[in-house]
């Protein structure tokens, strides 16, 4: 086999390449981005949760705390997830069971803030299972970002 042809049949793998990608453009995104939205709709990971009163839902597997933001519920959560504040306390007012258990680090910061008790989680370090009833015991308080726009 010469370089010549060697030359050739990159230049026709360079080719083929560049074909495939033309077929994930625009279109082939879309297609992708219905069918994740499909997935999506079905929406079997989702828990339904209530905090403080308010009927949400919550990711299978994800925190109370992530349930919190992103349905812009109001929860302090001053040292970002690393079980040091304890400012993300909830009381479990139903649903224990439904909640991972508490590992040794959420055992520790809770005791530490001398709020260690069956009923009381780290909303940033308990995943939810299960349908649970939470109440937040440091509601964050003033304006979130963006809610001046909604009113
Ligand atoms: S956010 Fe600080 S302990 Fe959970």
């Amino acid at each position: 086999m010469s370089a010549r042809l060697d030359e050739a049949e990159i230049a026709a793998m360079l080719r083929g390449s560049a074909d495939a990608a033309r077929d994930v453009g625009p279109a082939g995104l879309r297609e992708r981005f219905a069918a994740r939205l499909g997935e999506v709709a079905v929406r079997p990971d989702a828990v339904p949760i209530e905090f403080d009163g308010r009927k949400v839902e919550a990711r299978r597997g994800g925190t109370i705390l992530a349930a919190a933001i992103k349905n812009r519920l109001r929860l302090m959560h001053v040292c970002g997830a690393r079980t040091l504040c304890g400012t993300c306390r909830v009381k479990i007012d139903f649903g224990r069971e439904n909640l991972t258990p508490m590992s040794a680090k959420e055992k520790l910061s809770l005791r530490y803030h001398l709020s260690l008790s069956p009923r009381t989680r780290l909303a940033c370090q308990a995943r939810v299972e299960g349908p649970i009833e939470v109440e937040s015991l440091f509601p964050l308080c003033g304006d979130l970002p963006g809610e001046e726009q909604a009113r």
